[in-house]
């Protein structure tokens, strides 16, 4: 059993995120109380072709522990090489495979999810990488291609005998992408017929949604993905609901501003090679989810749109601080109406 699940311990984990669980964002969610961190899936041949990009998305540090990489490819002894290289470089504690990306790029290669519909080969992959490997192996599907080839219970199964240690279920098929809910009832399904954990994944923001899927279901343990993104602090409430039954309040406008600060400042640092602007630049996107469900978000985030420096962000949130002592008041009656807070 994998020591984070041990005790009934419900690990919360940090969804893999390509473009945003970056080493920097995984440290961020590391202190707001996430358990278990997945890095971006990359691939086993950029690994194996020693790719300096590739590398950079397996960086972690050790308070980030316990970490996984994960691995997406459609060749398990390839993967098998690609996964002992990395454990070579960073001695990770476990290796993830990806059997659920939805992205043609990379089911037209048939990895990710391609590999629901060919149990054979998925089972070749699962086996060749834990065969490969002496850390332990895991994995994370969808529950299957499509509404009429719903599979996770089989596919769990197969991953199963082939020695992957836990199972993270994303409740959508691959032709849903990320529309429309995830189906627990899916995932429950999976969580009972397998004995190595489960963990569910699919739409959850709060504290109050992981203790409804615990109860529902048998998972182990629950991933979150896109409500970390804009809301990093839902580890930290979701744990204290978690603890006490009772709802922490959400983050101040201050503990955003510094979180967000704090965001870039850790990012200019790590990419000083590129300065500046072009590292603010790619932050934009990143500060624009900070701002979901801030009154007067849609001001911050035309400023947010455009910003290039550290110095600007400070201006931005002294201009925000000012704008709502002035206009605060109709942004409750906007908040009322819906229009302006997310
Ligand atoms: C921008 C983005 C990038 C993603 N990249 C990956 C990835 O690299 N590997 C992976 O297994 N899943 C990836 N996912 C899927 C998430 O890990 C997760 O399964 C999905 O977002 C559902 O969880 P949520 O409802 O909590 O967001 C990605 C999702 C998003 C939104």
């Amino acid at each position: 059993m994998l020591h984070w699940f041990q005790n009934d311990r419900f690990p919360l984990y940090l969804a893999p995120m390509a473009g945003v669980t970056d080493v920097i964002f995984r440290q961020l969610c590391k202190e707001q109380g996430a358990d278990v961190m997945v890095t971006e899936f990359v691939s086993a041949e950029g690994i194996l072709q020693r790719d300096d990009r590739t590398r950079h998305y397996t960086d972690f540090d050790d308070s980030q522990r316990p970490l996984g990489v994960q691995l997406f490819g459609s060749d398990g002894v390839r993967m098998g090489e690609a996964a002992r290289k990395i454990i070579d470089w960073k001695q990770p504690d476990f290796i993830d495979i990806n059997f659920g990306c939805p992205v043609n790029k990379v089911v037209s290669k048939n990895g990710g999810s391609s590999l629901l519909k060919d149990c054979p080969l998925l089972a070749s992959v699962a086996r060749e990488v834990a065969k490969a490997v002496s850390i332990p192996v895991t994995a994370k599907m969808r529950i299957g291609w499509d509404a009429t080839h719903v599979n996770a219970v089989e596919v769990a199964r197969i991953l199963e005998d082939c020695g992957m240690q836990a199972i993270a279920v994303h409740g959508r098929t691959r032709a849903q992408g990320y529309t429309g809910l995830a189906d627990w009832d899916v995932i429950g399904q999976v969580a009972d017929a397998v004995r190595v954990p489960v963990i569910g994944n699919g739409d959850i923001s709060s504290g109050a949604d992981v203790e409804i899927r615990r109860a529902q279901t048998n998972v182990k343990g629950v991933m979150i993905g896109r409500a970390a993104m804009t809301n990093p602090w839902v580890f930290k409430e979701a744990k204290h609901y978690l603890a006490t039954g009772t709802h922490v309040p959400h983050a101040t406008v201050e503990e955003r501003f510094s979180f967000m600060r704090r965001h870039c400042q850790m990012a200019i640092a790590r990419n000083a090679h590129m300065g500046e602007l072009p590292t603010l630049r790619s932050m934009r996107n990143r500060l624009m989810n900070y701002t979901k469900s801030i009154p007067g978000g849609k001001w911050l985030r035309q400023r947010f749109s455009q910003i290039g420096s550290l110095m600007e962000l400070e201006d931005i949130f002294a201009g925000y601080l000012e704008h709502q002592a002035t206009h605060g008041h109709e942004h409750v009656v906007n908040a009322n109406m819906e229009t302006d807070v997310e």
